[in-house]
């Protein structure tokens, strides 16, 4: 499965933090809001990825990603010109999905624990899968409606009246389809063309499957100056009191057979003296002991 990081948009809702950088290259505690998407693609095994992101902001992800070695990964960066929908990425990335199936994640959603994603990412076999989170303010988001069976029944973007508390977050799994889907969109009210327009087309074909994310599993969106601030708070909070980093890709390249030990290290070598550098030398202290799979 390929993978599209979307990382587009003005950012208008952070600003004036927007000027200097994109919202997605933001600092959520220790790193860049991107490194938490992208670690959370590594983590379910994607190799070749897709940065979406405007002209403007596109040769910072090239600085921040490079070829994308360092993670035993590849990027292609495509512009989005302006912003015209999440669907939008899968005509722009086209010819980098090809007959792959594909994931996309939002440049800016953090997800943190549990395994409902490595049971969907393992079972996806083709139509579309997403997923559905208990949140208290519904008609902010994507919202997706089960019935009495538990299976999802209707979905709608950001109603007025949502008919159910689950939101739908930003990480979805697609067939191929995806693109011919994407492509006969009509653009919603608000210009632009809806991810949640994809999921009602797959759901109309009887393909979506819906997996619900369990009360213990973490979703914060960071788009917004109190969402962004609480996000790092999380952040902090966990890796204070357990002593790992969420997010880290360099962490997650080598956990998922990515890169070697001694790539790890030639790329830690390289970095400044700083506490992300020493949380990395401890990873491959313990590689070196062979107790790393008891974290
Ligand atoms: C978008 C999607 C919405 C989804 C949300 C997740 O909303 O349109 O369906 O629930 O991302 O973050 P937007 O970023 O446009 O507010």
């Amino acid at each position: 499965m390929k993978g599209i990081i979307l990382a587009g948009g003005a950012g208008s809702r952070l600003y004036p933090l927007t000027l200097v950088a994109s919202k997605q290259l933001q600092p959520v505690f220790d790193k860049p809001m991107v490194y938490y998407p992208l670690t959370t693609l590594i983590e379910h095994g994607i190799r070749e990825f897709c940065l979406i992101s405007t002209p403007k902001d596109l040769a910072r992800f090239r600085d921040l990603f490079g070829d994308g070695s360092a993670w035993g990964v590849s990027f292609d960066y495509r512009e989005q010109a302006r912003p015209a929908g999440i669907a939008q990425a899968f005509l722009i990335a086209e010819s980098f999905i090809g007959n792959s199936p594909v994931t996309l994640i939002l440049g800016d959603n953090i997800f943190y624990g549990g395994d409902t994603f490595h049971r969907a990412f393992s079972e996806f076999q083709s139509g579309a899968t997403i997923f559905g989170y208990q949140v208290h303010d519904p008609e902010r988001y994507g919202v997706v409606e089960f019935d009495a069976q538990g299976r999802a029944f209707s979905i709608e973007e950001k109603p007025k009246q949502p008919r159910s508390d689950f939101a739908v977050p930003g990480l979805y799994l697609y067939d191929a389809e995806v693109v011919s889907i994407a492509r006969n969109l009509e653009p919603s009210a608000r210009g632009e063309l809806e991810i949640t327009d994809v999921n009602r087309e797959y759901m109309r074909r009887g393909a979506l499957r819906v997996y619900r994310l369990s009360r213990g599993f973490a979703w914060l969106d960071a788009g917004t100056t109190t969402s962004l601030h609480e996000a790092s708070a999380y952040v902090q909070t966990i890796e204070r009191r357990q002593g790992i980093k969420i997010g880290c890709p360099e962490e997650a390249a080598f956990r998922a057979g990515r890169i070697s030990l001694a790539q790890l290290e030639h790329t830690v070598s390289r970095m400044p003296n700083c506490e992300y550098r020493l949380y990395l030398a401890g990873i491959i202290d313990e590689a070196k002991r062979g107790d790393l799979a008891s974290k």
